[in-house]
């Protein structure tokens, strides 16, 4: 009797430490991250502050509940780790999860941000197994996030010139998350996420132009008159600052991250642009 309440008890403990709690998980990455963990069979939680039970970053009560019976995590910070007080609640954060039974932390994190290298130290830190993954900018900003308005306006204004920038697809940043989520062999690894393809914010319109059959203008604006445009919108400011990574020429190449944690290539910015015109999202 007593052997079997154990071995109940060893069922439940299981049972109970396996879910995965993706932060951010109606948003561009976490949603798939959640979706495709979900495909698999496993028990995911959505950290949000939309989610059950609530999770902000903001709020630091909200994280042990959101915890429990966690095993592991997808740490998307919002809205972003470079921005000021990120890297202390992300360390924060991180202490608490593995002091509440989180033995894996996978963390998304901007390619050439230096601020957002703190946090990834902070999160190591913890004690946790980590996987770090830096990513370029993602497609989706055009078909799910900010620039979408934008693209339906068809006219892009931003402070980037004839910058460059190697967009990746959330499609392809979840799967690596996934992978370094459920297979030991990602973990201690940093990838660098980028799309196959160095695009101008010119090109992204010529490419947007082709998907839609309508013509999408880049307009070259200061960055003084882009921060006007996001204090208007009541956005943080330093969003604006976020373009000086793709104006100072540090993520003007390719990486492969893509390819070493699942040995594929990366989605092209053509093949999203088709499907997501495809699926409407782009109809005015
Ligand atoms: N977008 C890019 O191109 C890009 C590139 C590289 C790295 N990143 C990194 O990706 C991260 C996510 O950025 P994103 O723009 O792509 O956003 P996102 O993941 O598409 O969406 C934001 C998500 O965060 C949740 N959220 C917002 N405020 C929150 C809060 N205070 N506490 C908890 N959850 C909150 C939202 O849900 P609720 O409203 O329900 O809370 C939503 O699910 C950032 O750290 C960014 O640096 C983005």
């Amino acid at each position: 009797m007593a052997r079997l309440a154990r071995l109940d008890l060893t069922v439940l403990m299981t049972q109970n430490t396996q879910i995965t709690l993706v932060i951010g998980g109606h948003g561009k990455t976490g949603r798939r991250v959640a979706e495709k963990l979900s495909a698999q069979g496993r028990e995911v939680r959505i950290g949000s502050r939309s989610g059950e039970p609530a999770f902000d970053w903001h709020e630091p009560a909200t994280w042990v509940p959101a915890l429990e019976g966690v095993d592991r995590v997808y740490v998307t910070y919002y809205p972003d780790l470079a921005f000021p007080g990120a890297a202390e609640q992300v360390r924060e954060f991180s202490k608490v999860a593995v002091a509440n039974g989180a033995r894996r932390l996978v963390l998304l994190s901007g390619r050439g941000e230096e601020a957002a290298e703190v946090s990834e130290e902070n999160l190591k830190a913890s004690g946790a197994d980590w996987t770090i993954v830096r990513s370029s900018w993602f497609n989706q900003n055009f078909s799910e996030s900010f620039f979408l308005e934008p693209v339906l306006a068809g006219e892009i204004a931003l402070p980037t010139g004839d910058a460059v920038e190697a967009f990746v697809d959330a499609d392809d940043i979840a799967d690596v998350v996934v992978a370094a989520l459920t297979d030991d062999k990602h973990i201690g690894k940093t990838y660098e996420l980028s799309g196959p393809r160095l695009l101008s914010y010119s090109d992204v319109a010529a490419e947007l132009s082709k998907a839609t059959g309508r013509e999408i203008k880049y307009i070259s604006v200061t960055n003084e008159q882009y921060r006007a445009v996001l204090r208007e919108n009541d956005l943080p400011e330093e969003f604006a600052d976020l373009f000086t990574m793709i104006l100072d020429g540090r993520n003007a190449h390719l990486v492969h991250g893509v390819e070493e944690a699942l040995g594929r290539k990366p989605k092209d910015f053509s093949d999203f642009a088709r499907e997501a015109a495809a699926s409407g999202v782009w109809n005015v």
